[in-house]
């Protein structure tokens, strides 16, 4: 079975082709992230306009790399949310459009699960159950994953996601947007003794998060330096250290309970801020290892490019989907902005 898929939701286009038998069998991508860099983040309608512009040539693209013909195609599967309505329309628009065209079934997907079934298309992929950090942009949500479409949510953010909480931590230091990446090479450099950010919410039971209080630390923080126009080279990077250490340790922690509490032995992590190469090490260096209260976790987690949005884990995750038999009649294009 060959599934075509299409990821429009946020500042991304992403097209890719899976194969049941053979696995990916291309993937391309087009960032918009230059053209949202200049206003300091993404403009929905802008990234609109250019999913529409990128769109078509991405899946020419990509049938082309593959060798494949539009007859060999079995199905669509599209980003229907949740994100920004008028990116994520472009991307149903076109499924739907095509798959009506070609005679195949259109499948609307979540971006969510599309993140938590990213690492699965590794090699040696993990088995269900398992437990999901997964962590984004817009979301951060500890699950307990038992099957396809079997997901129970453990806890998640009260208020700003892990990575939103490093954007705006970055836009406060003046280093423009993504503010993961950037926080995350300038950490690099950064003295992890000069400053001590909260861990929030771990000294209470529970698996929630909260970050928008490490803004707050933040911004007194490079008050303290003399404001942002203020800050050497070196502040910035001790305070992005700071920072970086607070969210990853406070997610380590989270996790650590989280697989006591289930008692699953296999831990999945996924969405653009589990590319953070310190996240990574900690996780499997906190978790991978044998203690007294529990056993070793596999920690699991997708090559670095299909950690942030892309068309493989939506295609992917429609493969799964209609290989167990589901598939969308009907005409209608929905989308869901905001879709729990
Ligand atoms: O999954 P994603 O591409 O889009 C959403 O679904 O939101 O995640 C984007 C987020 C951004 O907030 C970005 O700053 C963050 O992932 N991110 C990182 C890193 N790479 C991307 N955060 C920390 N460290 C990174 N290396
Ligand atoms: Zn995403």
């Amino acid at each position: 079975m060959r599934v075509l898929g299409i990821e429009t939701s946020c500042d991304e286009t992403g097209v890719a082709l899976y194969d049941t038998e053979r696995g990916l069998l291309a993937d391309a991508l087009y960032s918009q992230v230059a053209m949202h860099a200049r206003h300091g983040g993404v403009v929905p309608e802008l990234a609109s306009r250019d999913h529409v512009q990128r769109l078509l040539p991405l899946v020419q693209q990509v049938l082309d790399e593959a060798g494949c013909t539009v007859a060999e195609i079995d199905g669509i599967a599209y980003t229907a949310g949740p994100g920004l309505a008028g990116a994520l329309l472009v991307g149903a628009s076109a499924a739907r459009a095509l798959a009506f065209g070609w005679g195949i079934p259109a499948l609307a997907v979540h971006h969510m699960e599309g993140h938590l079934l990213a690492p699965l298309l590794e090699d040696e992929p993990p088995a269900f159950p398992f437990v999901a950090l997964l962590v984004s942009g817009g979301h951060t949500l500890l699950l307990e994953a038992q099957a396809l479409g079997d997901y129970r949510i453990l806890g998640e953010s009260l208020d700003d996601a892990a990575g939103e909480a490093f954007d705006k931590a970055a836009k406060m230091m003046g280093l423009g947007y993504p503010g993961g990446p950037r926080i995350s090479a300038l950490a690099e450099q950064g003295d992890p003794q000069r400053f001590t950010f909260p861990r929030p919410m771990t000294d209470r039971p529970g698996l929630d998060f909260s970050f928008s209080g490490l803004k707050t630390y933040c911004l007194n923080t490079i008050a303290e330096c003399g404001g942002r126009d203020g800050l050497s080279e070196q502040d910035r990077a001790d305070i992005a250290r700071a920072f970086e250490e607070a969210v990853v340790e406070t997610l380590v922690i989270k996790c650590r309970r989280a697989m006591q509490q289930t008692g699953h032995r296999t831990l999945v992590m996924a969405g653009g801020v589990s590319a953070n190469r310190r996240l990574r090490a900690r996780l499997t260096e906190a978790l991978g290892q044998a203690t007294r209260k529990q056993q070793p976790v596999q920690v699991c987690y997708p090559r670095q490019e299909l950690c942030t949005d892309n068309g493989a884990m939506i295609a992917f995750a429609g493969a799964l989907r209609l290989a167990a038999g589901e598939h969308q009649q009907g005409l209608e294009i929905a989308v869901r902005a905001r879709w729990p």
